[in-house]
């Protein structure tokens, strides 16, 4: 049982998570936790360490050493690691494609589990991922399942990379959306699924500040009539 509140965010790639994520835990005072952002920073410092990446055993052996920490900023949040700012590091492309290895690592995904339970012992907590509120907060007091159609989501990333000056098509980034979506969903540790008691919510029929206000409501139903 999580000591703090715990507001559990899972969906796809590109399903909006993330914002919501991040201003649902400004609105509410809570920290968001961008478990991706974990995984990522494995892969990060295993390939700063020489890793061979599909050597499960030491990708495994690295997490002990990612050590990290948010921190808000006006332009979402930073990610150090120790006293680094990984933040641009690990959302490069190509470090995008080479998260796959920590993901299917039933062993990462095991190692990873006290971290992020770790962060809810510290405060309330706004947890985005793929398996939060599955496996690690089963019994969180909030879950939401965010969704929206691929070609939705894709639209929402090709106009990020582009306001990041990354030269792609719509097409590449639905194709590569479609490409992660099916490697989260059919790998055979902790797949993408949603847990039973999530609240199922489609983004593409909110803006930003909609949606926000739509899971505050549904956070505050659930919070106020139970335990804290
Ligand atoms: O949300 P993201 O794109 O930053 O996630 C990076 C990768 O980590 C992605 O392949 C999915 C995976 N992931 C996961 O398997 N479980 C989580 N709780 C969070 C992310």
């Amino acid at each position: 049982m999580p000591k703090h509140p715990v507001i559990a965010i899972d969906g796809p790639a590109g399903s909006g998570k993330s914002t919501a994520a991040r201003l649902l835990a400004r609105k509410l005072g809570y920290t968001h936790v961008d478990t991706g952002a974990l995984y990522r920073t494995v892969t990060w410092l295993a390939i700063e360490r020489g890793v061979d990446l599909a050597d499960e055993q030491a990708l495994a052996a690295v997490v002990p050493a990612i050590q990290v920490r948010f921190e808000p900023s006006a332009d979402g949040q930073r990610v150090f690691s120790g006293s680094r700012d990984v933040s641009r590091e690990i959302r490069t492309p190509e470090l995008t494609r080479q998260v796959r290895f920590a993901a299917a690592s039933p062993l990462v995904r095991k190692a990873l589990v006290p971290v992020q339970r770790d962060f809810a012992e510290r405060g309330p907590c706004v947890m985005e991922g793929r398996d939060i509120g599955t496996v690690i907060f089963p019994d969180a007091q909030v879950k939401f399942y965010l969704d929206a159609p691929l070609r939705v989501r894709a639209e929402r990333r090709w106009k990020e990379l582009t306001a990041a000056g990354k030269t792609v098509t719509l097409e590449e980034v639905e194709r590569e959306e479609a490409a992660r979506d099916e490697s989260d969903l059919r790998r055979s540790t902790a797949p993408l699924r949603r847990a039973d008691d999530a609240i199922v919510v489609d983004t593409g029929r909110f803006d930003v500040d909609g949606m926000v206000e739509h899971l505050a409501g549904l956070a505050a139903g659930r919070l106020g009539g139970g335990r804290r």
